[in-house]
């Protein structure tokens, strides 16, 4: 039986922005009492998880990448930044089921807190539709789907993945054996797949799939996470 009495991150549902202790803002789901990045610090999160351990470890120069929860686009914009210095082209795939509203988005202190003056792609990157490939500039191409993760399968070819669900223990059907194979089928040999979460159970399932893991430093707040690479 699903533990969880609420729907995660069901855009009808209350929420709320607060700060983390780098001083950005995350948000945070009253029902789910759970917040989408560590409330140590959401922006030094992503840059080290998902840009530092993921993004940075992979050496392709066109990258196909997916980002298992698309939430606040944070990791999506910071990915953008990296792509542009980087001379990286970047195909970007998020998926979520659960789109956040703009309004709620908006109040978000991330373009503030960036050197790049990145508010009106920022903006872009919220407001473009759902389901349709979009170019945010000739190193960033992206297109955001509405599935449930649950059911979706990725295409074939995928070099990178950010994995960024809710925890294991607040949506533990996200951490499934199911939804780890049919990513690791759709990696290429080489591909990585990133996330915040050093969970025993979600290791011993990725190593029985096949992935390589790797228990890596966590960032500032938690000692450990995952990289696993399909070898
Ligand atoms: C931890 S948050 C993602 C944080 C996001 N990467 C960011 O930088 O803001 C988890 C995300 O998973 C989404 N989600 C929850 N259940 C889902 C499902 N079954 N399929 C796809 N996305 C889902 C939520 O809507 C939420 O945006």
């Amino acid at each position: 039986m699903n533990p969880i009495k609420t729907n995660p991150g069901n855009s009808s549902e209350k929420k709320e922005i607060k700060k983390t202790k780098d001083g950005s803002n995350t948000i945070f789901v009253p029902g789910l009492k759970e917040h989408y990045h560590s409330m140590h610090g959401a922006l030094q999160e992503s840059r080290h998880v998902f840009i530092k351990e993921g993004f940075h470890k992979c050496t392709k120069d066109v990258i196909y990448l997916l980002e298992a929860g698309f939430g606040t686009g944070l990791n999506a914009i910071l990915t953008y930044i990296e792509a542009e210095k980087n001379k990286k082209k970047i195909f970007y795939l998020g998926i979520d089921q659960y789109p956040l509203d703009w309004k709620l988005v908006s109040k978000l202190n991330y373009p503030d807190l960036l050197p790049e003056d990145i508010r009106e792609t920022f903006k872009e990157l919220h407001q473009s539709k759902w389901g349709v490939t979009n170019m945010l500039s000739p190193w960033f191409t992206f297109q955001k789907i509405k599935a449930n993760l649950g059911t979706y399968n990725p295409t074939p070819g995928l070099d990178l993945v950010y994995f960024d669900a809710f925890g294991p223990d607040k949506q533990p059907e996200m951490w499934s054996h199911d939804i780890f194979f049919r990513i690791f089928e759709a990696l290429n040999r080489g591909g990585i797949l990133t996330t915040y979460s050093a969970k025993g159970s979600v290791k011993r399932m990725l190593k029985d799939i096949g992935y390589k893991v790797n228990l890596i430093k966590g960032p500032p707040g938690k000692r450990q996470m995952i990289r696993a690479v399909k070898k």
